[in-house]
C-alpha cells in the first residue's frame, strides 16, 4: 500500500521529468510533496509536460553534464527515468545509447552517492530480450537482445553495484510497455496512420510480436510505494498487466472501437527492426505479493481515453 506521508518533505528529483512517464509521475509526485524537481534536457521530453505540472522546479540539464547534475540542491529521493528509449535508434546509434543509458545511470548514482539519496530506476521487459520463459519473473535474468537492452542491463549492474559497495538505497523497476495520455509508441502510430488514411493500416513487423501493456497510472501507483517505503530498497519488480496481446490483435481493437474494422484494411510489413522482440509478458506476481499491487486499467478502456483526448470521432 502507498505511504503517501512518508514522501511528505522530501526533496524529490525526476531525471526525464519532461518525458511520458515523467509527466504522469511529477503529477503524482506534486501532490505528496512541495519539493520536486524535474531534470531534464527536453531531448524526448516536452516543455508543455513540464509546464502542465507548475509545483515542480525544472531544470534544463543533461545527466551527462555530472557538474551541472551534482550541483543541484540535495536530493533525498531520485527517479531515475532520463534515457534513450527507442530499440531501433539503440541499434544505429549504440554509442549514443550507451552514453545516455549507461554511463548517463553511472551519473545519476554519483548525484545520489553524494546526496546519500534513495533512486528508483526506471528499467526495462528489454532486459530479458526473447524469454524462454512465460510470464517471465524477475529471476529470469539478463539476455539482452538490443542495445538498449544492454544499456538498460549495465544501468541495472551498477546500481546494484553502488547498492553494494556505497550502501545506497536503490529499487529497481522493470517495465513492460507502458501506454496512456501523452504517450508515444505504437498505439499513437497506428491512431496517427488511421487519421492519415483510415481505408489501410501498416504494421511493421509480422503483427505476432506480443506486449505486456500496462496503464501508466498503474505504474504510478507502483513508483510512489517503492519510493515512499524503505522495506522494498534492494528489491526488483516486474510493472506489467500480467497479459500478453498480439500487435495484430491491438490493431483489430483500435479498428473496432473506432467502427473501423470493415473498411480499414490490415497489412504487415514482415520485417521489423533490428532488436525487436517476440513476446513480452510478465510475471507481476511479486509486485502484487509485496507491494499489495494490483493494475486495474484495461487495454480497452485505455485505447478509448487515449482515443478521446485525441478527439478522433468516428
Ligand atoms: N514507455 C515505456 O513503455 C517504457 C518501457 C520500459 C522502460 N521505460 C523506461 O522508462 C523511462 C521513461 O520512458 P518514457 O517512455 O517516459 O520516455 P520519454 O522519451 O518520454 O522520456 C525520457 C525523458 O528523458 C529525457 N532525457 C533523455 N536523455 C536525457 C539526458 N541525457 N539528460 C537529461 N534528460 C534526458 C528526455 O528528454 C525525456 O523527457 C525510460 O528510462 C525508459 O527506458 C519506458
Amino acid at each position: 500500500m502507498t505511504c503517501m506521508a512518508d514522501l511528505k518533505g522530501k526533496k524529490v528529483m525526476v531525471t526525464g521529468g519532461a518525458g511520458f512517464i515523467g509527466y504522469h509521475l511529477c503529477h503524482k509526485l506534486s501532490q505528496l510533496t512541495g519539493d520536486l524537481t524535474i531534470y531534464d534536457n527536453l531531448s524526448s521530453g516536452k516543455l508543455e509536460n513540464v509546464k502542465d505540472n507548475p509545483k515542480a522546479k525544472f531544470v534544463e540539464g543533461d545527466i551527462l553534464d555530472t557538474k551541472k547534475l551534482c550541483s543541484q540542491p540535495k536530493a533525498d529521493l531520485i527517479y531515475h527515468l532520463a534515457a534513450q528509449v527507442v530499440v531501433g535508434y539503440s541499434m544505429e546509434n549504440p554509442m549514443v545509447d550507451f552514453e545516455t543509458n549507461a554511463k548517463g545511470t553511472l551519473c545519476v548514482l554519483e548525484k545520489a552517492r553524494k546526496d546519500d539519496a534513495k533512486v528508483v530506476f526506471a528499467s526495462s521487459a528489454a532486459v530479458y530480450g526473447n524469454p524462454t520463459v512465460f510470464p517471465t519473473p524477475e529471476e529470469y535474468g539478463f539476455h539482452p537482445f538490443s542495445c538498449y537492452g544492454l544499456s538498460k542491463v549495465v544501468g541495472e549492474e551498477y546500481c546494484q553495484m553502488y547498492r553494494e559497495q556505497y550502501g545506497l538505497d536503490i529499487v529497481i523497476t522493470r517495465f513492460a510497455n507502458v501506454y496512456g495520455l501523452r504517450c508515444h509508441g505504437v498505439i499513437h502510430d497506428f491512431l496517427d496512420k488511421i487519421a492519415k488514411d483510415p481505408n489501410k493500416l501498416v504494421i511493421i513487423g509480422t503483427g505476432m510480436q506480443t506486449r505486456d501493456f500496462v496503464h501508466v497510472s498503474d505504474v504510478m501507483n507502483a513508483l510512489v510505494t517503492v519510493g515512499s517505503e524503505d522495506r522494498f530498497n534492494g528489491q526488483v519488480y516486474n510493472l506489467g498487466i500480467g497479459k500478453t496481446t498480439s500487435i495484430i490483435e491491438l490493431a483489430k481493437l483500435i479498428l473496432t472501437i473506432l467502427h473501423l474494422q470493415d473498411k480499414t484494411v490490415v497489412t504487415t510489413t514482415g520485417a521489423s527492426w533490428q532488436g525487436d522482440v517476440t513476446k513480452i509478458w510478465f510475471d507481476n506476481s511479486k509486485a502484487r505479493k509485496e507491494l499489495n499491487w494490483t493494475p486495474k486499467v484495461t487495454l480497452e478502456e485505455s485505447i478509448k481515453e487515449v482515443i478521446a483526448a485525441r478527439k478522433i470521432v468516428k
